[in-house]
């Protein structure tokens, strides 16, 4: 059984990525391979245990500053989706010759770049010494290293490799890698037709005289190249190819990189999950379910002409459950808009886990979660313009307009600021202006226009009914115990669906910011669906315990015990900075800091709509259960 569903959650959503994605390549002996280059991006240090991520920059290949080999006319910028850009991917050609099953194994010398001056050198060691490494593509494959797991002793591929080694004991200056051994391995479906099905790089440095013609010769005794950053100096670039028949078929070429997850971690999440799941639904079923089966039967059974007094717990406050509560404004356009995230959420994963978001397909998920965001603005729009006429508001317009245009407007701002400083620091993962012009269009353009389309059709719906009406005068609320007064209640709260969480955020975390491929989305489709049950369960249970505490104003508490869980991401996202990160640079820290708060945000609006829908749908749920004369 539980083989059974972890070839459903892991094998089984990772293989059917090839379903849809891109159609197998065949070449001919002597088609050109074209390989491409992608942004340089900061990596984990490999064979060192506990190492931490320096930078958070991405850059240019072809920054003049790393002087690598360009193509003759110039690199051109190749087509990328949406997501792929905004994911920080800068594609663009090379000038490295390849062609199927040709020069095997010969050395070939790329281009020699001459005056290197000590201020290029310098710029390029210090990316060494943060770890930079290259990422290539061939045929939709990323280049890899090949590694073995030391736990397991299996071989995968870790993809990208290392601009050079920082041997930080041996010597001062870090050697760059200045050769590329490339081997190709190709599958041979039918006579005469190659796929290319993996793509490995050994990167080495080879110091000696840069002008002379190139052996490739690597070993232990060739002097490593190291550039001194006070003089110029000459770089030869060489590499080799070599062609490795494999039985590998086209379809699970990609299992070889998806190897790294060890699936026994997701498993241990998902039963620390699960473990949570049982424990509070035993404990909301005997809380609740039983309570208040009693209290409903002992309200409803008591005579009311004789016994007036006999009223208590939640019971108490039925004129007052439905007064409309501070800010209806602001709570209803949040709402509105957690709930276009939350359906955004929902889509994605379902889309993940049906196999359409295909590695080959760089960026699909952001592209996918873009789109649904977009095209959900209508829901957002309704949901608003309902819960605020629930409430009693009656500016619908103001809100109509703040839903459509509030959460877009934020976003930007922040990213437009951290846009600036990836600018200041010469970084290529700066959003392009074209790509910020498509978004403004994508969200006002029509996200906004439907939200208003949404919230015309949500105020035709009208107010959704009150089961028991609302006294004229308010009652007085007496002392409510310290653990349901609002922070606490939301730091109380918001454990349990963190915690049903954490572990497996730790490889969310870790894809986001340390570019490492996350492809478990069986597990992190079910770990979301357990955050989202979490999350309803816990409001529910909170605003129960302020009902009998006669504490009426549950609406704001419902949605911060639903977005509790937020406050315990962000002391998380600071705890993997510390523990993950050694951040060198303030822009990489301020750049950390935004994307975390951004992220922090969005799980607020997100968790806390659960949390208020679920409360009001269990508050109208008691309250038109009892008699009220
Ligand atoms: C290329 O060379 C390697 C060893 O140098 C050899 O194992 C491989 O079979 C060769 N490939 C082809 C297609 O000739
Ligand atoms: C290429 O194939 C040869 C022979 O099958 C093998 O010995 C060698 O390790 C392979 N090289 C790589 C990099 O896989």
């Amino acid at each position: 059984m539980a083989a059974l569903l972890h070839v459903l959650l892991f094998a089984a959503s990772a293989r059917a990525f090839y379903l849809p994605g891109a159609a197998p390549h065949n070449f001919k002996k002597g088609d050109p391979v074209p390989l491409f280059v992608n942004a340089l991006t900061p990596m984990l240090s490999s064979g060192v245990d506990n190492s931490k991520l320096k930078s958070l920059i991405n850059y240019d290949y072809y920054n003049p500053k790393f002087r690598f080999c360009e193509p003759t006319g110039g690199a051109q910028k190749q087509p990328e989706s949406l997501g792929s850009i905004l994911f920080g991917d800068r594609i663009f050609n090379s000038p490295y010759d390849i062609k199927m099953l040709e020069s095997n194994g010969t050395c070939q010398t790329l281009c020699v770049q001459r005056d290197v001056s000590g201020e290029d050198a310098k710029f390029i060691n210090d990316r060494i010494r943060e770890d930079y490494a290259l990422n290539w593509l061939i045929d939709g494959l990323p280049a890899a290293e090949m590694k073995i797991d030391t736990r397991t002793g299996d071989l995968f591929f870790d993809m990208g490799f290392n601009l050079g080694n920082d041997d930080g004991k041996l010597r001062e200056t870090p050697a760059l890698n200045n050769h590329y051994e490339i081997v190709l391995r190709y599958h041979e479906p039918v006579q005469g037709n190659f796929r290319v099905v993996g793509v490995l790089v050994w990167p080495s440095s080879i110091g000696g005289s840069q002008e002379e013609p190139g052996t490739c010769e690597t070993g232990e005794h060739i002097e490593p190249l190291l550039l001194t950053e006070t003089q110029t100096q000459t770089i030869r670039y060489t590499y080799r190819v070599t062609w490795n028949q494999s039985d590998t078929p086209w379809a699970t070429r990609w299992d070889n990189y998806l190897k790294i997850f060890d699936p026994r971690i997701h498993w241990f999440s998902l039963i620390n999950s699960l473990v949570i799941v049982v424990f509070l639904c035993i404990m909301v079923s005997m809380i609740l379910l039983r309570n208040v089966s009693r209290d409903i039967s002992r309200y409803n059974a008591i005579d009311l002409s004789e016994d007036v007094q006999e009223d208590w717990g939640w019971k108490l406050v039925h004129g007052e459950v439905f007064r409309t509560p501070g800010r209806p404004m602001i709570l209803s356009v949040m709402v509105g808009n957690g709930a276009q995230l939350c359906s955004m959420v929902g889509v994605t994963l379902v889309f993940a886990l049906l196999g359409f978001l295909s590695p080959s397909n760089r960026g699909s998920l952001a592209t996918v979660m873009m789109i649904c965001w977009t095209f959900f603005g209508g829901i957002g729009g309704y949901l608003s313009s309902r819960v605020y006429a629930s409430l009693g508001g009656t500016e619908r317009r103001k809100n109509a307009f703040m839903t459509a245009t509030i959460l877009p407007t934020v976003i930007f701002a922040v990213v437009f600021l951290l846009n600036l400083f990836l600018l200041g620091a010469g970084s290529s993962g700066a959003v392009p202006f074209g790509t910020m012009l498509l978004i403004v269009l994508l969200w006002y353009g029509i996200s906004a226009p439907l939200s208003a389309v949404g919230a015309y059709f949500g105020s035709r719906h009208g107010a959704i009914q009150h089961p028991v009406r609302v006294n004229q005068i308010p009652r007085q609320i007496p002392p409510t115990p310290k653990y349901l007064r609002p922070t606490a209640a939301a730091l109380l709260a918001g454990i349990l669906p963190f915690g049903a969480a954490f572990v497996e955020l730790y490889f969310v975390l870790s894809s986001l910011f340390a570019s490492r491929a996350y492809y478990a989305f069986g597990f992190l489709a079910l770990t979301a669906g357990i955050v989202g049950l979490t999350t309803a369960t816990v409001s529910i249970l909170f605003t129960y315990f302020c009902l009998c505490a006669e504490e009426y104003r549950w609406h704001w508490r419902a949605f911060l015990t639903g977005g509790g869980s937020a406050f315990w991401l962000l002391a998380y996202g600071l705890f993997f900075w510390a523990s993950r990160l050694n951040l060198h640079s303030t822009s990489s820290a301020i750049l950390y800091l935004g994307y975390l708060l951004l992220l922090v945000m969005l799980d607020f609006l997100i968790t806390g709509t659960i949390g208020f829908l679920a409360s009001y749908w269990a508050v109208r749920r008691l309250y038109s259960a009892i008699r009220i004369d």
